[in-house]
């Protein structure tokens, strides 16, 4: 068994839990990957404190449609999504980060019998619950530190709830392979427990072109994003990456339903990181991020096969992105 962490700290914090796993060590993770075929570094790398300030910038491109469609549906139906939540559940979001959009719902939701918001790094989601807490003052917010792949306790509000409904928006479903996400789906299904239900936001399929512009854009916002990984592996890592020498690359591999978020290196090339040699042929791919898109249907066999059935869905004019309300199959 790995074992759990459990640190309650200041008063101000405590109401939180922490569950984080023991981390696997980042530099056998990242030498497991580099030293693969093809070259891979999970996505999550993506996201130091550089890497969360520009994807903050990506969400305000022009090109990246997807948080201001999301945030659309959200605005223009947030009453009905509320209404399928229901008065006295614990809503229980994963990957909250700052709980921008989920505002959106907790204006709908005054008699909701707590709010969980679950991140793995702990000091955004202490600050962010202490904004929540300050404008929703009636709301009892109970943030849990966790990896939210994994199962964890969920805190117990003070007041008895009807249900536990998960909300993870964003697409960050879109994140994991096929298999890996239909795992995350049962996780879900396990925090619900009996009787609980399941908000998701998810991108559809659609043109190639707006896919591919929404990941590369023209002020190279996500390229920077893309190549600040190699900056992090240098300063963590001391690795010795020329970050001049590789290209970012955003490519839709329609047989996937995937863009897939490569590092392509320039030249052939050595790089030395934590005392191992890495060859890079010229035009080698490193695969940073796959951003999987998905049609009503290939949703619904994902979720499916984790035990969830939609009950209602919510698009935009355009049909880019989906949200959905799902509860357990019988
Ligand atoms: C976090 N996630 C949903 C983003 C996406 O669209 O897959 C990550 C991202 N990568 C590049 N741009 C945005």
């Amino acid at each position: 068994m790995n074992k759990r962490l459990n640190i309650l700290r200041t008063p101000a914090e405590r109401k939180s839990a922490d569950w984080r796993m023991a981390a696997p060590s980042l530099v056998e993770d990242v030498l497991r990957g580099l030293q693969s075929t093809p070259k891979r570094l999970s996505p999550t790398y993506l996201y130091d404190e550089r890497g969360s300030q520009l994807f903050d910038q990506i969400c305000e491109l022009p090109e990246y449609y997807v948080t201001r469609t999301e945030t659309g549906i959200l605005a223009g139906n947030a009453r009905e999504i509320a209404g399928c939540i229901g008065d006295d559940a614990l809503l229980v979001e994963l990957g909250s980060g700052a709980s921008t959009k989920t505002r959106l719902l907790l204006d709908q939701l005054p008699d909701l019998a707590g709010y969980v918001p679950v991140d793995i790094s702990r000091s955004h989601l202490i600050a962010a619950a202490q904004r929540i807490s300050a404008a929703y003052p009636h709301l009892e917010v109970l943030p849990a530190c966790a990896d939210f792949t994994q199962q964890f306790p969920l805190p117990k509000p003070s007041r008895p709830y009807s249900r536990v409904v998960v909300y993870f928006p964003g697409s960050t479903i879109g994140n994991f392979d096929t298999s890996p996400a239909i795992d995350l789906l049962r996780v879900m299904r396990l925090l619900a427990g009996a009787g609980g239900a399941l908000v998701i936001g998810f991108d559809l399929v659609k043109d190639r072109a707006i896919l591919e512009r929404a990941y590369d854009d023209s002020a190279g916002i996500t390229a920077s994003f893309n190549l600040n990984v190699l900056r992090r592996l240098n300063r963590e890592l001391g690795a010795n990456f020329d970050v001049s020498r590789f290209g970012h690359r955003a490519v839709w591999v329609p047989a996937a339903n995937r863009i897939e978020m490569h590092l392509v290196s320039r030249i052939a090339q050595e790089v030395s990181i934590a005392g191992e040699t890495l060859s890079f042929a010229k035009d080698e791919a490193l695969i940073t991020e796959h951003c999987h898109k998905y049609t009503c249907a290939s949703f619904a066999a994902q979720a499916g096969a984790a035990g969830w059935q939609a009950q209602r869905t919510w698009t935009d004019a355009q049909r880019y992105f989906n949200v959905q309300y799902l509860e357990q199959r019988p």
